[in-house]
């Protein structure tokens, strides 16, 4: 009995050396810089706390003064980078800051086996050989009816909804959610997902994300090596895979069964890099899986966020509604949309205080350097940037940092357009990061914001619902958990009088 005691207490005892030799900050850390306290990340929590208030609380002040913070993140501490030139020089070196994505930080996680590599996380070779293949499809030019169609649909679902929640407003992250994936599905994939209608494939994809992005896997991802302990986490296992099957099956019917002339469609030269042998069947899945990820979730963020930004601020609402009807009619020609000044500084301020990825970390030293020719980084170092941290800093963007004014861009397109630029090249404005990684749909998400704001201040006005309880997400991504809004059809007369 006394042996199996002193084994029990032996295997604890090396179980918390190895958690505490995990867990502190590695002497590998550049010796200057700040580390943010762990007993944050467990308050953070434990309190429920949004991105945007750990930033505010603990990180800003310290990133503001040194340029980058050491953080705990994914299981491991990273340098966290938040100085303009210091990101620039991030961005720009993709050879030494490589990127290094769940699959490699964190394998075991369901995040880890949901993406796998993919043109997002790969780098170097694989990276050259995916962009090769799916760039034409990121990039073709997108006829808008797809846009406009779905957008309307959207409109008619959320007038819908409203008059079921006849005393509360709409939640609307899910309709938002419905609608970015048809979009996506349509434009890239090759497909109608039907998830406006009720698509099963959507309501899977509903299923797997919370867990998948559950906050405590996200900040210690060793929890995900025990999964098949925790009843929960099989399921969410059991659902990755099934929603990949489901993602695979249905892509490729598809890829097969589709007349050529849809060449420069993104599932269709995936299908011809499979077919020739260029990639394998895994990079195929990883790829189509990371293409509806990204493709759907930041565009449905970033317009949450609009419609909470609108909902609080009538009077900004007004003003771009009374400039996209003065400017064009009920059908939205897309180059009239990208004429009118207000639409754009509004999109491009929203983009500056809600990024839809407010931070990343996925870039690892492939070698030993120095960042800014002061901050030393190990081999294997984990670096990460915070777009939220540079476009929210006072120094930079003046003591109007934290608030909402479109106006700050320009009033006329061509001065929006080379402020925009110009707060790109400097590393102040980083929505869509920068560089040989920068997003390859930045037009596509444009114009779709573009579009589906047309139709929403067209047809309807809405306010934030008063009652609903609204959260800030706090993963990497933001976004406003709860958002209800309370929605009133305009009919056109009621539009065209604003
Ligand atoms: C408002 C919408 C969007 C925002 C703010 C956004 C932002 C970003 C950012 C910040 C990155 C760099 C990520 C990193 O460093 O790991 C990125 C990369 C990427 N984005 Fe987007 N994105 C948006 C929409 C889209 C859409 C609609 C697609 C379509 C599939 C897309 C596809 C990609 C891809 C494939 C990459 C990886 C590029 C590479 O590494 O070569 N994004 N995006």
């Amino acid at each position: 009995m006394q042996i199996v005691t002193a084994i029990a207490i032996g295997f604890l005892l090396a179980g918390a050396i190895k958690i505490w030799i995990r867990l502190r900050p590695p002497s590998s850390l550049p010796r200057d810089l700040p580390r943010i306290p762990l007993y944050t990340v467990i308050l953070a929590l434990w309190w429920d706390l949004s991105n945007f208030e750990i930033y505010n609380r603990w990180i800003r002040a310290p990133l503001e003064k040194h340029g980058a913070v050491c953080v705990f993140h994914t299981g491991r501490w990273n340098v966290l980078v938040g100085h303009p030139g210091l990101v620039n020089e991030l961005f720009r070196n993709e050879a030494v800051y490589s990127k290094a994505g769940n699959h490699v930080r964190a394998p075991s996680t369901a995040l880890g086996a949901l993406v796998g590599d993919n043109i997002v996380n790969s780098t170097q070779t694989n990276h050259r050989l995916y962009k090769s293949v799916m760039q034409p499809g990121l990039q073709r030019r997108f006829d808008a009816a797809p846009f406009i169609e779905k957008s309307r649909i959207l409109v008619d679902r959320l007038i819908a909804a409203q008059k079921v929640e006849s005393h509360r407003g709409v939640l609307v992250l899910p309709w938002l959610q419905k609608f970015t994936l048809d979009l996506v599905a349509v434009c890239f994939l090759g497909f109608e997902m039907k998830a406006l209608n009720g698509a099963p494939v959507e309501q899977l994809l509903t299923q797997v994300k919370p867990g998948v992005f559950h906050p405590i896997t996200m900040k210690f991802p060793a929890f995900d090596r025990l999964w098949w302990l925790v009843p929960s986490r099989r399921r969410i296992f059991q659902l990755v895979r099934e929603f990949d099957h489901v993602l695979y099956t249905t892509v490729r019917q598809h890829t097969r069964s589709n007349p050529p002339g849809l060449s420069n469609m993104l599932s269709h030269l995936l299908e011809d890099a499979l077919q020739s042998g260029q990639i394998t069947d895994k990079q195929f899945r990883s790829n189509i899986i990371v293409t509806l990820m990204a493709g759907h979730d930041n565009t449905e963020f970033l317009f949450a966020c609009g419609m909470m930004v609108l909902g609080r601020n009538p009077a900004i609402q007004d003003r771009l509604r009374t400039e996209v009807m003065a400017a064009t009619g009920a059908e939205p020609a897309p180059d009239a949309l990208s004429r009118l000044p207000y639409l754009t500084s509004f999109i491009y301020e929203l983009l500056r205080l809600y990024p839809p990825i407010s931070q990343m970390f996925n870039r690892m030293a492939s070698r030993h350097a120095s960042l800014g020719d002061r901050i030393p980084i190990q081999p294997q170092t984990s670096v990460a940037w915070t777009a939220y941290g540079l476009q929210t800093n006072p120094q930079i963007w003046g003591p109007t940092a934290a608030e909402f004014q479109p106006e700050r861009w320009g009033s006329t397109v061509p001065e929006i357009q080379a402020a925009v630029r110009r707060e790109t090249v400097r590393g102040h404005y980083i929505p869509f990061s920068a560089y040989s990684r920068k997003c390859p749909a930045q037009e596509f998400a444009l114009l779709q914001v573009r579009v589906t704001l047309f139709e929403l201040v067209r047809r309807i006005r809405w306010t934030v619902d008063p009652q609903a309880e609204i959260k800030m997400s706090s993963g990497t991504h933001t976004f406003p958990i709860g958002l209800r809004v309370i929605i009133d059809e305009l009919d056109a007369l009621d539009a065209v009088k604003v």
